[in-house]
């Protein structure tokens, strides 16, 4: 019964509620057998534990952006003992290196708002208003050791609208992210 799948995120997971809402409706055959956050408190745990999915905080040592080589160990060895055969970055606000990198060798996939490789790193849809760009979009890649680069597996495109906000134009992007993120999953499988 479909691919087995372990997410890494750290906010409020609505990128993972999509991939669920797939996985019931019958178009992405696949299963999510551990969720695994380094923040205790975001939403996406809350969101796991409710759907009784095993859930996982991981101990980044108190380290505020990087991901230490051990919480990464630890991290490959929870995700392999959840029998993971995919790793789905959604809204994981560090950069993933080895060891885990190697443990998931074109294993892992990221999310990410904009149409790469326009605008990597954070808040991107801000940097496409700034920049005066007349499109954004979104792009599902798999993760290498670089921030948002990575061979790129599916990328669509939103207009930018004259009277877009920050807001609005985020709003417009996670639309498609939430339709993107379960298609690139089942192109996998
Ligand atoms: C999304 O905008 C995603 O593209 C980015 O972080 C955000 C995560 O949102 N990488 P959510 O936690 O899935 O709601």
């Amino acid at each position: 019964m479909g691919m087995v799948l372990g997410i890494l995120g750290s906010g409020s997971g609505s990128n993972m509620q999509a991939i669920l809402d797939a996985i019931d409706s019958g178009t992405l055959d696949a299963r999510i057998s551990i969720v695994l956050s380094d923040h205790s408190d975001a939403f996406i745990l809350e969101r796991a534990r409710q759907r009784g999915i095993a859930t996982g905080v991981i101990d980044c040592r108190g380290f505020k952006t990087r991901f230490p080589e051990e919480a990464q160990q630890e991290t490959a060895m929870q995700l392999k003992a959840a029998g993971v055969e995919l790793v789905c970055l959604a809204g994981f606000l560090r950069l993933v290196k080895r060891p885990l990198l190697d443990a998931f060798p074109q294993r892992i996939l990221n999310i990410h708002p904009s149409l790469l490789p326009a605008f990597p790193g954070l808040e991107s849809w801000k940097q496409a208003l700034a920049a005066g760009a007349s499109e954004a979009g979104c792009t599902v890649h798999f993760v290498d050791e670089g921030m948002d680069t990575g061979p790129i597996i599916l990328q669509e495109s939103v207009p930018i609208l004259a009277d877009d906000t920050a807001e609005s134009l985020h709003a417009r992007i996670q639309v498609l992210e939430h339709r993107l993120y379960p298609a690139a999953i089942r192109n996998l499988s």
